[in-house]
């Protein structure tokens, strides 16, 4: 069977990873979420005081970043690593929200994590999550789904996500995070997020997750 590249792009937390890992699985893809990427680099940035209106301290900054994916089989899910150390925790966290977006408008940081996800997915037979995947990484992607949900419902589901994580964060301040990092992320120069003519839109305000798993792969049947 011929094996492609599914691009998953959307606004936050309308349920692209999820939905992006169960494809994989069914699939026996890779799944790479993106955002864990920029996560991952934002986590960096803040520990080492990188300043972002400084092109070469972001430039020396990100040569000194290695990220990587791990399986963790009791986890049942890849875990992404910065210069070795898991982080996969740590990144989730309301202080990385609340930065994350202002680090990935910084064109260097959008070029090097691009050509990184260029690499992970030449093989093809990926799922991939993101902003621009359809867009900028793949724009030949063979599947292209674009993700949205009404804000309310997306901020309910963060903050039973965070809650499962034990991080009790008040609806309103998850609701203005997921609206200003929309914002941010369709408004800026690089690679901005938004739909690719191709792409399929899915609505996720009123489905199910095996609802949402069965549009995509019902798109993917068609080009394998
Ligand atoms: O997917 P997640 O919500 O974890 O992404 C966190 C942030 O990373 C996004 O709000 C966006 O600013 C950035 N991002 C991006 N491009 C991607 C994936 C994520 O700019 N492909």
């Amino acid at each position: 069977m011929k094996k492609i590249v599914i691009a998953i792009d959307g606004y936050s937390s309308c349920g692209k990873s999820t939905t992006a890992k169960l494809v994989a699985a069914e699939l026996g893809y890779a799944y790479i979420d993106t955002g864990a990427m920029y996560r991952a680099v934002t986590l960096y940035f803040l520990e080492h005081h990188v300043s972002l209106t400084n092109p070469k301290e972001v430039k020396d900054a990100l040569d000194k970043i290695d990220i990587s994916f791990h399986y963790n089989p009791k986890a049942k899910r890849n875990e992404v690593f910065l210069n070795g150390l898991n982080v996969e925790d740590e990144i989730r966290k309301m202080y990385i929200s609340n930065q994350v977006s202002e680090v990935s408008v910084v064109k260097e940081v959008r070029r090097a994590m691009v050509a990184q996800q260029q690499k992970m997915g030449r093989k093809r037979g990926v799922v991939m999550d993101g902003r621009d995947i359809g867009t900028a990484v793949f724009p030949d992607a063979e599947v292209k789904i674009f993700m949205t949900a009404d804000v309310d419902t997306r901020a309910r589901r963060r903050q039973d996500e965070l809650l499962a994580k034990k991080q009790l964060i008040n609806l309103d301040e998850i609701k203005a995070n997921l609206q200003k990092r929309d914002l941010i992320d369709s408004t800026r120069a690089e690679s901005p997020l938004r739909r690719a003519d191709d792409a399929f839109l899915l609505d996720t305000s009123h489905m199910t997750i095996d609802e949402q798993v069965e549009f995509v792969l019902n798109k993917v049947t068609s080009r394998i």
